[in-house]
């Protein structure tokens, strides 16, 4: 495995490779779900790149920005053992100079929900990975559904923007108590984690009823939690726009985020058309 966190070396690095080149953007602190993205990628395409960057501009605020879980040696082992042939690591001042001011924004999609809860997220997703989509330069760019509406917010931008790469959502990777495998889940209390699945099966609540009929707002003011949880929002959406649907419609999502302490936890099932 190649590694720099140079753009003109990784440029020349990637430029190297057997095409079709596959990409997994990452912020590191890697778990099963992430190295899962490289097998599908390592399986489909002839070269694999990867990036490691926790990328400031998606934070708020008083988010965990500087807490972030950050192991950059015991990363960069785990994507050469993968088989990783390129790996970028860049610093802050590489992706953001003095002086970096543009920026990239989907509109509407990239407000509501995680947006709306999260203002400026996705811009700073948007920012960061069309700078990083234009430097690696690969032919398909794989994500986790783990994030459906990130997932939602980047195929927006490669279609609006006409970026030259397809875009391969792979499946939730879970614990085998039905928690989503997460960097932040490092976060949690013995305790905490012991109820956490909870969240997991309120939405597996939700498909139910839809399946047995339920109208949505039925089966969505049905979904419960325990008392730990402080609830952001369950709902069910068009897959590709995030717009709340009253009737269900597929391809859908059903989301939910809430909050188990300090840690927020966001998850989804994907409901096919
Ligand atoms: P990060 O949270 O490190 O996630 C990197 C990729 O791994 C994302 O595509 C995410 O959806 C996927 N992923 C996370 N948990 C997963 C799971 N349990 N199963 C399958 N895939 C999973 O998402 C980001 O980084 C950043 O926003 C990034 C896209 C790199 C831009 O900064």
């Amino acid at each position: 495995m190649r590694m720099t966190g140079e753009i003109a070396a990784i440029h020349e690095i990637v430029r190297s490779l057997p095409r079709p080149l596959g990409f997994v953007p990452t912020m590191g602190a890697l778990h099963a779900g992430h190295m899962h993205l490289v097998n599908v990628a390592r399986e489909e395409c002839a070269s694999v790149a990867a990036s490691i960057f926790v990328n400031p501009l998606q934070f708020g605020a008083g988010e965990d920005f500087v807490t972030y879980p950050r192991d950059v040696a015991g990363d960069s082992a785990k994507f050469e053992d993968a088989g990783v042939d390129a790996l970028f690591i860049p610093d802050e001042a590489t992706i953001y100079p003095p002086g970096f001011s543009t920026t990239v924004d989907v509109g509407v999609i990239g407000a509501v929900f995680e947006g709306a809860l999260r203002p400026q997220h996705f811009v700073g997703v948007t920012t960061v990975m069309t700078k990083l989509l234009h430097i690696v330069q690969p032919d398909v760019l794989y994500l986790g559904q783990k994030d459906a509406q990130q997932t939602a917010v980047l195929r927006k931008l490669v279609r609006d923007l006409a970026f030259p790469v397809e875009v391969r959502v792979v499946p939730t990777v879970r614990e085998a108590d039905g928690l989503a495998l997460s960097s932040r889940n490092a976060y949690l209390s013995g305790d905490e984690r012991a109820v956490a699945p909870n969240l997991y099966r309120a939405l597996s609540a939700i498909q139910n009823a839809l399946r047995a009929g339920a109208r949505k707002e039925d089966a969505v003011a049905a979904a419960n939690l325990p008392a730990e949880f402080d609830i952001e929002y369950f709902d069910v959406v068009d897959a590709d726009t995030f717009v709340s649907l009253e009737t269900l419609r597929t391809p859908a999502f059903i989301i939910g985020a809430a909050r188990l302490g300090t840690t927020r936890l966001i998850d989804n099932i994907w409901i096919a058309a």
